[in-house]
């Protein structure tokens, strides 16, 4: 039996209003728990993660959990957990093969939906009309949710078009509060504005100190399209967490190389989503609004830019 849509009976606008609202409370109010506990090597004992207004109205957190690779009880305790030390942006996606894990993380969490922001991409085996509007419900009854808040298009292969116009249409049915892409050129981003109505709030691409992406971000910015890193510490890849450059500007603010580069990402504006299986990384990764890096440091860390993939076998 197909579930009820909890947004049904309410227009669209009434929905963006009440997600906005809710954001707002929780910014203002510290209603729900954008509090975050338990941070390691900070002086402030809570914080709150601040929102990104993204080209609908819609309200997403600028910093978020991945899941990738985290599957079965594994997955389910570290969503849990992240969710319990203040995360509210959760990324999964059907090809992690963990959306029922991520579910009942959530589930476990007891934190209620309302308060969470939760990504899921459809693959590209899935691609076109009918199969995304299956595949979609799929990742909703995985989930255990109702809707989604973000839903992308994984990577920019198969029918496309057949594809976003079942997004277009999930979006307009209140099942989504807003749909995006990963992993779109700007080639690629522009034809599908062209033809399209909806306009896409997210990319989601790989980002980190040593792939920046310079022009892919001025080209979002340039549409009003929030660009979400990828693999934000580049999973560790070229000495990520032992790199002198940004252990050394960490040592100025007492913070380690994820924290530099996450906090670096923050400062642009760029959604970030790292992901960690240790609750002390969760802890760290949070750690990041109470130091700011100077314009030397943002300078320095720019050099840091290899111009290239640090994951080839995913082209
Ligand atoms: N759209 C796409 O095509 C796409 C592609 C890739 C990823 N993603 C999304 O982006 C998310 C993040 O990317 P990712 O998972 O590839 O990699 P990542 O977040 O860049 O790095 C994850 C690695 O960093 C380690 N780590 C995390 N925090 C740490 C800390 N504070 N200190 C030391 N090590 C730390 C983790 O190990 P521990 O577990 O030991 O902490 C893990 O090995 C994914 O989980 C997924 O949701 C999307």
């Amino acid at each position: 039996m197909k579930k009820k849509n909890p947004v049904d009976g309410i227009n669209r606008r009434e929905f963006l209003q009440t997600g906005a609202m809710l954001s707002a409370s929780a910014m203002f109010l510290g209603f729900g728990a954008t509090k975050l506990f338990g941070a390691s090597n900070s002086n402030h004992a809570e914080t709150s993660i601040e929102n990104v207004t993204l080209n609908n109205g819609v309200q997403m957190p600028i910093l978020g959990f991945g899941t990738l690779y985290l599957t079965g009880s594994e997955g389910e305790k570290c969503v849990a957990d992240a969710i319990s030390l203040g995360y509210r942006l959760i990324d999964t996606a059907t090809i992690y093969d963990n959306e029922e894990s991520v579910g009942a993380g959530i589930k476990r969490s007891g934190v209620n939906r309302e308060e969470l922001f939760v990504t899921s991409k459809v693959w590209v085996d899935d691609s076109g009309f009918e199969n995304t509007k299956k595949a979609f419900e799929t990742s909703l009854n995985k989930l255990g949710l109702d809707y989604l808040d973000l839903y992308l298009i994984h990577r920019p292969r198969g029918d496309v078009q057949g594809t976003w116009e079942a997004m277009e249409e999930l979006y307009t049915e209140n099942k989504i509060r807003a749909i995006g892409v990963s992993n779109f050129e700007p080639n690629q981003l522009r034809e599908l504005m062209a033809n399209n109505q909806v306009r896409p709030t997210v990319n989601q691409i790989e980002a980190h100190a040593f792939f920046q992406q310079p022009e892919a971000r001025e080209f979002l910015k340039q549409n009003d399209v929030q660009m979400e890193a990828w693999s934000p510490l580049a999973q560790g890849r070229n000495g990520h967490f032992t790199n002198q450059t940004l252990a050394e500007i960490g040592q100025k603010y007492n913070k380690n190389n994820a924290q530099v580069s996450l906090r670096w990402n923050y400062q642009r504006g760029i959604v970030t989503i790292p992901r960690t299986s240790q609750k002390e990384h969760m802890m760290e990764n949070l750690n990041i609004f109470d130091f700011e890096l100077d314009a030397s440091d943002m300078e320095t860390i720019s050099k840091l830019d290899l111009n290239t993939t640090q994951f080839p076998e995913w082209e």
